[in-house]
Parts: structure tokens; C-alpha cells; sequence
């Protein structure tokens, strides 16, 4: 009897404290943490298509979920430039206390993100430019230097001379326009002919059908630059493809560690450049200016540059 009574104490008990766990108190915080969410950024990114955005995305949420007080709305372009141009005006008509875009390219989107910015919306612009001043910070990395080093570095690679295929970046925007000019700047002194060129668009499946045009065409090629991984993997698969991967040699630009940086470790690339995604600095820049302070209108990224040699030590910063 004794028992029983001990048995029904001891189930009433775990009973309640269970039940405790499911009310609504069991999960405090969520409502404070709601009601404290009093800042919105709006986040237009020009795609998520390639992995380097999607990392772009995760590095803003990660960085955002350390401030309660903000609440960080995603759009997707799709690689849509009107598309993207409407997420910047719904972010204007819904009031947003910030605004940050990852544009698909210059000239179209820079009248909408003026706009913003005339309505006093501070943008912040990441990776890829719009064109003018309209804007309150600009958060990327230098392509330019980038293009320059991974120049240099091909010259010294190749001896000084070779049969190069450039796979360029979408050249409407400005990281394809820079990681271009860079690049011939750090060719100029030697004998390194560009045998043929195409805009791939930053699109791995472009990129494979330029170098299929490349490699039917020229039957010495030493080394192929593209403008970021995706081309370099692309270019990759189509000399795989006619057995002719082991003649050439591959360098792109992202140097995600599961991108880049793999397929430096797996030796199909000989070099990947960094360019990092910028998403905790723009997070930072953004709650800079929420809480009144000014920040700098360039927020420049540092890079590294990975091949077999450095990966292991975490690659090697490009110089000033
Ligand atoms: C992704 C991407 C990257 C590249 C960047 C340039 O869309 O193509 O691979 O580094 O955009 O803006």
C-alpha cells in the first residue's frame, strides 16, 4: 500500500515536471527576443545559384544571429536584374532600416539603389559595384589585386610564357571587369599569349562549353584562368573530357574551403585566390550604422591565394 502511495507520488511528480517542459514558459526568451527584433535589414542577393552565395547567405545569418535586435529579410534574385531592381524598391515601400544587395551588375541597379539612398535607406553594396557614389558602403574584396596577383603568379608558374585561355566573369559586372584588368597588368612584361577568351557569366556549365570551343581549336593550351572556381571546374570537366587535363593547368578565384580549397588539395586546380563572401562585415557595417556611428564607405577585404604547397598552412596572404 505504502508502496503504491510512493509509486503515485513519484509519477505525479515526473508527470508535472514533463508537462512543465511543453507550456509555452518552457521556451522563455522567445518572446522577448521577438518583441526586441527592432531593426530590419532587407538583403537582396543577385543569386543563389553558386555555392559561393549560398555561403555569403550563412555567413550574414550567422553573424545577424548574434544581434536579437535585428530581423535580416533574404530575397533571391535568380540572376534576374529586374527581379533584383523590385526587391530593392519593395525593401524602399516596406520601410527597411537598411538595405543590403549583392547586385548582379552595374549600370542597371544603380538607379534603384540611388534611389534608396536618396530616401535616406543606408545600402550597403557587397562584392559586385554599382556605378557613382549612391550608396553608404561598399564591403569586398580588391579584384583588381586579385587579377594582378593571380597574374604574376601564372607568369612565374609558366616561366614566363604560355598558351592561356581566359574564362571571364560576367563583364557587366565589376568583379569581371577588374579580375580582367588586373590580370593583364600582371601579365604585361611577358610572353604569355591569351589564345582565346570568353565570357562564361561566373556559370560552370558556360565555362565547360567555352573550353570545349577552346580545345578544339588549339592544341597547345598551357593553362586556363577563369575568373572563379565554378569556371576553373568547368574548364577542368571539358579538357577531363578530351583527355587533356593532365597537359593543362587550372587556377580559379573563390577559394571556399569546399570548393576552391578542395579542389586544390584534390590537385585539379594549381591555385585558387580568395575572395571572401564579406557577410560578417556587412552584418557589422549594418549595426555600425543602426546604432548611430559612421563607418568607412570601402570596407576592403584581405585575400589569400591557395596552391598544393600552402593549403596545408591556410594559404598565403597576397601582399600590398
Ligand atoms: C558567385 C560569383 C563568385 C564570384 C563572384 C563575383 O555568383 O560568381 O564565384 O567570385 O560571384 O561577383
Amino acid at each position: 500500500m505504502k508502496k503504491n502511495f510512493v509509486l503515485a507520488v513519484l509519477c505525479a511528480v515526473i508527470c508535472l515536471t514533463s508537462c512543465k517542459k511543453t507550456t509555452p514558459q518552457a521556451a522563455p526568451g522567445t518572446e522577448t527576443k521577438n518583441e526586441a527584433k527592432k531593426w530590419t535589414i532587407g538583403m537582396s542577393q543577385c543569386n543563389l545559384g553558386e555555392p559561393w552565395r549560398v555561403q555569403m547567405n550563412a555567413d550574414i545569418k550567422m553573424a545577424a544571429d548574434q544581434h536579437p535586435e535585428i530581423s535580416v529579410v533574404f530575397k533571391d534574385a535568380q540572376n534576374d536584374t529586374l527581379r533584383q531592381q523590385a526587391q530593392v524598391e519593395e525593401f524602399i515601400s516596406a520601410g527597411v532600416d537598411v538595405i543590403i544587395i549583392s547586385p548582379k551588375e552595374a549600370a542597371p541597379l544603380t538607379p534603384v539603389v540611388a534611389q534608396a539612398y536618396d530616401k535616406g535607406i543606408p545600402v550597403i553594396v557587397m562584392d559586385r559595384r554599382v556605378l557613382g557614389d549612391k550608396y553608404t558602403c561598399f564591403v569586398g574584396a580588391d579584384n583588381k589585386k586579385i587579377g594582378l596577383a593571380a597574374g604574376k603568379w601564372i607568369v612565374q608558374k609558366l616561366g614566363g610564357k604560355g598558351k592561356v585561355v581566359e574564362l571571364k566573369g560576367l563583364m557587366t559586372s565589376t568583379p569581371g571587369q577588374d579580375r580582367h584588368n588586373g590580370f593583364m597588368e600582371g601579365i604585361k612584361d611577358s610572353q604569355i599569349e591569351i589564345v582565346f577568351d570568353a565570357d562564361m557569366k561566373w556559370l560552370e556549365p558556360n565555362a565547360r562549353k567555352e573550353m570545349e570551343s577552346a580545345l578544339a581549336r588549339f592544341p597547345e593550351i598551357n593553362l586556363v584562368y577563369a575568373h572563379n572556381d565554378p569556371g576553373a571546374h568547368g574548364a577542368y570537366l571539358a579538357a577531363k573530357a578530351a583527355g587533356r587535363e593532365k597537359d593543362i593547368l587550372f587556377v580559379g578565384i573563390d577559394g571556399l574551403q569546399q570548393e576552391g580549397q578542395a579542389y586544390v588539395k584534390q590537385g585539379l586546380l594549381s591555385a585558387s585566390f580568395e575572395y571572401p563572401t564579406g557577410g560578417k562585415e556587412s552584418v557589422e557595417a549594418a549595426m555600425a550604422l543602426l546604432s548611430g556611428k559612421t563607418i568607412e564607405k570601402e570596407i576592403t577585404l584581405a585575400s589569400r591565394v591557395f596552391t598544393k604547397d600552402n593549403i596545408d598552412a591556410g594559404g598565403e596572404w597576397l601582399s600590398e
